[in-house]
């Protein structure tokens, strides 16, 4: 199977750790081990109950108490609606696996993340891709997406809170999506690994609101814990089992100590995502201060989510700007060219307050040199 290289994913890879400062990273800052039993008041007990865990392969697809909690994030899920995968990557992959046949017709929201125009192109389907705006701050048109809908449409893909922009569609909007994907009876798969970062009442899961609904998501972001690679998909039912066909073959099962540490951090959800909040609201004041006090810099102020896009007035193309930034200054943005978005450089704000202190503070100083 043929499929375009990872913009992103290839841009981590090479910078990632070779930078001094990163802002290229869309985690709210991780969680140490530590932190984490901590905040789960395990120090003392988590050694015995690791040591009596027997290393099988564990409950094929994941925990009872894992899926229960995850089910927990929703409305109105149970465990049943729960399957545990290698992550929001592992999961948006199976969706698609399970769900689009060369020939089909999917409708993308973009920038997104690329999984969501690359995979399904990959297997030979039609990707109409509808494009958030700067100039209406990257607010999703609906009628730009009912008028890109096909009787044939078997899939909306978007990613809400949106990675790159901050865009985030409230109930409304979302129920209004809703309605035109079942206008043509069509899956909508969303990728929510940001929920949770929202300030407020958390938004409401397109899997409680459309029965055609999937979401995905995992510990990366909100939960600030990729390091356990532990994603899930939430659907119908009918759906899981499809997708379980495939699982077996990339799958079996996640890794027993990864079930137990997400099933841990899930448990004690309202605490780590208050966290993350507190960085997230913290950071973001920081960062529209920045842009505010910086003439070469314009932003719309993101909604949600861990990440912004930045227009920097230089005359460098993205990449050259951001690997010029690098080395001048060993900090580390995202280039718009490596998500087809030319003109703007991604930040992401959600790391430790120092970081992003520092690393600002840094490029003002070289952009008022240059
Ligand atoms: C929108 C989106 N989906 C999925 C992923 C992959 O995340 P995970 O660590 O859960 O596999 C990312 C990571 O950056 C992302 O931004």
């Amino acid at each position: 199977m043929r499929i375009e290289p990872f913009g992103v994913e290839q841009w981590m890879n090479t910078w990632e750790t070779r930078c001094d400062l990163n802002l290229a990273e869309t985690c709210v800052a991780s969680l140490t081990l530590a932190e984490l039993l901590q905040i789960a008041g395990k120090t003392q007990s988590m050694q015995a109950d690791l040591g009596e865990l027997r290393m099988t392969y564990g409950a094929i697809t994941g925990s009872h108490a894992l899926r229960h909690a995850v089910a927990a994030l929703f409305k109105g899920q149970t465990a049943e609606n729960v399957l545990i995968t290698h992550g929001t990557i592992g999961a948006n992959h199976m969706v698609y696996q399970t769900l689009v046949e060369r020939g089909d017709h999917v409708v993308a929201v973009t920038p997104t993340y690329q999984q969501h125009t690359a995979i399904p192109r990959s297997i030979g389907a039609e990707v109409t891709e509808v494009p958030l705006r700067e100039a209406v701050e990257w607010q999703l048109n609906l009628d730009t997406m009912r008028a890109a809908m096909r009787p044939d449409t078997r899939l909306i893909a978007l990613t809400n809170p949106n990675n790159p922009t901050g865009a985030l569609l409230d109930r409304a909007q979302l129920e209004e999506l809703a309605q035109i994907a079942r206008d043509s009876d069509a899956w909508v798969l969303c990728d929510e690994v940001y929920r949770g970062t929202e300030q407020g009442e958390t938004m409401p899961s397109i899997a409680d609101l459309h029965d055609k609904g999937i979401s995905t998501g995992s510990t990366s972001k909100a939960f600030s814990l990729a390091g356990l690679r532990l994603g899930w998909i939430v659907g119908p039912r009918g759906l899981l089992q499809q997708a379980e066909i495939h699982r077996d073959y990339t799958t079996i099962s996640v890794g027993m100590v990864d079930d137990y540490f997400a099933t841990m951090a899930l448990e004690n959800a309202d605490t780590i995502l208050g966290r993350s909040q507190e960085i997230v609201r913290r950071n973001l004041g920081i960062l529209v201060d920045w842009v505010a006090g910086e003439p070469r810099a314009r932003m719309v102020r993101p909604k949600a989510g861990t990440t912004a896009l930045v227009a920097l007035d230089t005359d460098l193309p993205s990449y050259d700007l951001c690997e010029r930034i690098l080395e001048r200054t060993g900090v580390m943005f995202t280039p718009g060219a490596v998500m087809g978005m030319e003109g703007y450089v991604r930040i992401g704000y959600a790391c430790e307050t120092e970081v992003l202190r520092a690393g600002l503070a840094r490029v003002s100083d070289w952009l008022s040199r240059g």
